[in-house]
């Protein structure tokens, strides 16, 4: 990918169609790899500028004032987002509404040529009553258009607008365009003129996704023989607290799951194969899980590393994310050897990942949309259980703490150290504050 490139991904489809889904979920994976991305979503800009409480008559085709003023918050959110390539040099936007005429995709896109900027269209057709149904029913009874109103009103009036919609949708036969479409959640794909790396990672990503129920459960091995040696690192075996969580993890997941299927991913290290070891799923190892690669400092404690190499121990602290350990990896690396689990992930059902602190932090951030400041500190505490269970714009989380002690092996942040007190211009060292303040 060049570093110039710049992409608009502009959204097409009826109301109620998984777009701002779409549209959230392709922003969350892109920002996770690194990549500048931002969503411009023109409904906020419509409630913006017109107010948040517009009836199902503000979108018929028909009504020129509503017209004018739909264009008019598409032009605002097209030129937030055309500003945005060019002052904050962004990589991605994600133009979210419905573009439903061609028209309104062909005013985008002339926009954006003019800027070097070049357009995928991502359209969602889909014509299943129940869960457009369902869609209304689970987002957009709570969206900001309908606050304090009757649900069954709103529900009304949403379907209203459908109709609306329908009647001036245009669905995408521009085949001089760059487009993909999926139609009945990804059942059948179609795509035209895709180019580039960027381009097909994106399209990789939404032939992938899905919206059937399941989980997803999180587990760090069982306490292991380095851990109570606060070392990092290394391949050892569990310890005997360890295995007692072991035993004990078959039935907190079959107590959750019932008969459900379940797929059990390790790494390819001793302690997580031992952890998983009497689950009575199919299990996969992975050589992507396993632990950040601590290079020259694997199977140090933490203070023999800020013995030892007390330089790098500082940088990594000051920036952990970036920080790459000598012969080893940083956290922005276990990112990168973790695309392919993430997408992998996406196309899974349940699963229960059995893995190590840093991993599943990157994992966990991509699923909550962490930043990478915050990443490497995320709470994983040995012997606890973390379920995800995707819902419409986020996942709801649940966490089983089993009573099997274990040592802690969460580091926090260090706080900066206070600057030291001057006084006539000569600092003086927190021994003899005391003295001189009394
Ligand atoms: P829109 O932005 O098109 O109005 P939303 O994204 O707000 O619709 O709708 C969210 C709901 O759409 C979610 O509950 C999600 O499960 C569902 N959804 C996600 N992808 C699709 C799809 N491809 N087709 C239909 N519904 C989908
Ligand atoms: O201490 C357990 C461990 O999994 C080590 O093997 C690994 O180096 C470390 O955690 C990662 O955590 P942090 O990035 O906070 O040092
Ligand atoms: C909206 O106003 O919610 C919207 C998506 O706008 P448009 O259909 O005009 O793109």
């Amino acid at each position: 990918m060049s570093s110039d490139t710049k992409i608009a991904c502009v959204m097409v489809g009826l109301p109620a169609r998984g777009k701002t889904y779409i549209a959230q979920k392709v922003c969350r994976y892109l920002q996770w790899l690194s990549v500048s991305t931002k969503v411009f979503n023109v409904g906020n800009y419509r409630r913006k500028l017109h107010g948040a409480h517009q009836m199902h008559s503000f979108f018929d085709p028909n009504n020129k004032e509503g017209e004018i003023a739909r264009r008019e918050a598409a032009a605002e959110a097209l030129k937030d987002m055309l500003r945005w390539f060019e002052v904050e040099n962004g990589t991605v936007a994600i133009f979210d509404a419905t573009n439903s005429t061609r028209e309104r995709r062909t005013f985008i896109l002339n926009h954006c040529k003019k800027q070097n900027i070049q357009v995928i269209f991502i359209e969602t057709v889909c014509q299943d009553e129940n869960l457009i149904l369902q869609n209304i029913m689970d987002v957009k009874l709570s969206s900001p258009d309908y606050k304090d109103m009757d649900p069954e009103k709103a529900a009304e009036d949403f379907r209203a607008r459908i109709s609306h919609y329908e009647e001036a949708y245009e669905t995408i036969t521009e085949n001089d365009f760059t487009y993909i479409k999926l139609i009945n959640v990804g059942s059948q794909v179609v795509i035209n003129l895709i180019q580039g790396y960027l381009q097909s990672r994106i399209v990789y990503y939404l032939m992938n996704l899905h919206i059937m129920p399941r989980s997803i459960f999180f587990s760090r091995h069982g306490e292991s023989i380095f851990n109570l040696l606060g070392k990092i690192g290394g391949d050892s075996d569990l310890s005997p607290r360890g295995r007692k969580y072991a035993n004990a993890l078959p039935k907190l997941i079959h107590e959750n799951l019932g008969n459900q299927p379940l797929t059990v991913w390790t790494s390819t290290m001793r302690r997580t194969i031992q952890t998983s070891e009497q689950l009575p799923y199919p299990k996969l190892q992975w050589k992507a899980l396993d632990e950040l690669d601590a290079g020259v400092c694997d199977g140090m404690t933490y203070e023999e590393i800020e013995e030892r190499y007390p330089e790098d121990y500082a940088n990594r602290d000051e920036d952990k994310f970036n920080y790459r350990y000598r012969g080893g990896e940083s956290y922005r690396d276990v990112v990168l050897r973790l695309e392919p689990v993430i997408m992998e992930l996406e196309r899974q059902q349940n699963i229960l990942i059995v893995g190590h602190q840093a991993i599943l932090r990157c994992i966990y951030a991509y699923f909550h949309n962490l930043p990478h400041d915050e990443l490497p500190y995320i709470k994983i505490p040995l012997h606890t259980v973390i379920k995800l269970t995707p819902k419409a714009y986020g996942c709801a989380e649940v966490r089983y703490r089993v009573e099997i002690d274990a040592v802690d092996t969460h580091r926090p942040k260090p706080q900066p150290k206070p600057p030291k007190p001057v006084i006539n211009g000569n600092s003086i060292s927190s021994s003899n504050l005391t003295n001189v303040a009394s």
